[in-house]
């Protein structure tokens, strides 16, 4: 073994917290043979001392103050993982300014406060491990930090929030509601606390953020995002898309516009075809496509949430800063390294779409919204209209559907915009962009 042992000082006893605990204990010989070097876990930090939990722990290795953590001369290393943004914020910059290497799994804290945190960890010199934070298992930021380092990155596209993907393979093969795949999720340990974050895009938006501060090396805040979730995908969508030829997922899109100077940064429920990977990409399972101008096109896989996974990223980090705890003054914590990049308004942002309308069945519906799609340039790739319901007071709806070749989203917006004021429609329709993946 090289040098003395290492103290771990970890804050968070939830379902990652445990999932950590449990995997340093059982595999400790099988760690310190590979590290050389020997850890003990000297405190464990946690909100509620009374709380029954299913991980066997000493009782005397507990308290329910992280200061404790931070304060104790004799811990090296801090493991974040109590979640949530303003207090796990005031931890890590307190571990950080206490000279301590932190591990975090928190994205949503570094998608907040991480361009602070990335300076004081420059500024103290004291590294900030985030693996966990972004992809549950995959080890998608050493990747990016480190194997992928000489390319430019073009884009980044993909799967990175494990509950909603669950959510929507349920809801495709098995027909359920969203509120029972949902709960389903809960019960597996894939949600977060506030499950609200997996549903309405911000979970998946907080790890695009770190991607994106990653691969650019830009700080960035999440009012640059553009954020949409699961909660309106409906049924009939899904069966249409499958139909169509295409698989509706929570995608994420980080584009580089070397023209513009400017990152596209967005997340939204879209059409994926299915011969592409990401659209095979099922249950818990995330997926990251990454194209770098040296290596091309790569693509990362495994479990995006769950104790077990998550944990094995978040030990990863350990080890790495256990290894860099050895090494006087170096270490590969992250640094941005350039100013903070423009984001390419949406409206300027190009896709081809599915567009629904739900209509009354009269004649000239098709031909007044076809027409109006004529007046803003928008062209029309194919149409299709089914039977939809009979309402209460016995209107027939169609749900008719134009797929429209790629245009910036402001015009398409322009139409829907008429439409609506010239009454030609009751309400807008649903709109989804459809990813091609070729540029
Ligand atoms: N709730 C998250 C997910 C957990 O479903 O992906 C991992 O961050």
């Amino acid at each position: 073994m090289i040098g003395e042992t290492l103290q771990l000082g970890l804050a968070g006893l939830g379902t990652v917290g445990s999932g950590v605990y449990e995997t340093l204990c059982r595999n400790r010989e099988l760690l310190e043979a590979r590290a050389q070097i020997s850890y003990a876990i000297r405190k464990v930090a946690v909100g509620n001392l009374a709380r029954k939990r299913d991980v066997q722990i000493a009782p005397e290795l507990l308290t329910d103050n992280w200061h404790e953590l931070v304060d104790d001369p004799d811990i090296d290393i801090i493991i974040e993982l109590i979640g949530g943004t303003d207090e796990a914020y005031r931890l890590v910059k307190a571990a950080l300014m206490a000279g301590k290497p932190v591990v975090t799994g928190n994205k949503a804290v570094l998608a907040v406060y991480g361009s602070e945190l990335f300076k004081l960890s420059a500024e103290m010199n004291v590294p900030l491990y985030f693996e966990a934070s972004c992809g549950g298992g995959i080890p998608i930021i050493q990747s990016l930090q480190n194997s992928l380092i000489c390319n430019k990155v073009q884009s980044i596209a993909g799967i990175i929030n494990g509950t909603s993907n669950y959510i929507l393979t349920s809801m495709k093969e098995q027909g359920l509601p969203l509120s029972e795949a949902l709960s389903n999720a809960q019960k597996l340990g894939f949600a977060e606390a506030d499950p609200s974050f997996d549903i309405n895009g911000w979970d998946a938006a907080h790890k695009a953020l770190i991607l994106a501060m990653l691969a650019y090396g830009t700080p960035l805040s999440p009012d640059k995002i553009h954020v949409h979730g699961i909660e309106k995908v409906e049924s009939v969508d899904i069966s249409m898309a499958e139909k169509l030829g295409y698989t509706i997922k929570l995608l994420v899109v980080i584009k580089h516009h070397e023209a513009d100077k400017a990152l596209e940064l967005r997340v939204q429920p879209s059409f994926v075809p299915q011969q592409h990977l990401l659209a095979s990409v099922n249950g818990v399972f995330n997926a990251i496509a990454v194209k770098g101008d040296i290596v091309g096109e790569t693509i990362f896989y495994g479990r995006g949430a769950g104790k077990n996974p998550t944990s094995s990223a978040v030990i990863g980090d350990v080890v790495l800063a256990m290894r860099e705890c050895r090494l006087n003054g170096y270490h590969t914590g992250f640094l941005p390294y350039t100013k903070e990049l423009a984001v390419l308004p949406m409206g300027e942002t190009v896709t081809p779409y599915y567009v629904r309308f739900d209509i009354h069945d009269r004649p000239g519906m098709i031909a007044a919204i076809a027409s109006m799609f004529a007046k803003y340039d928008v062209s029309i790739s194919a149409t299709s209209s089914n039977f939809g319901y009979v309402d209460e007071d016995g209107v027939q709806h169609n749900h008719l559907v134009f797929m429209v070749h790629a245009c910036k989203w402001v015009r398409l917006k322009y139409v829907l915009r008429e439409l609506r004021e010239n009454h030609v429609i009751d309400r807008l329709p649903v709109v989804f962009r459809i990813e091609t993946f070729n540029d």
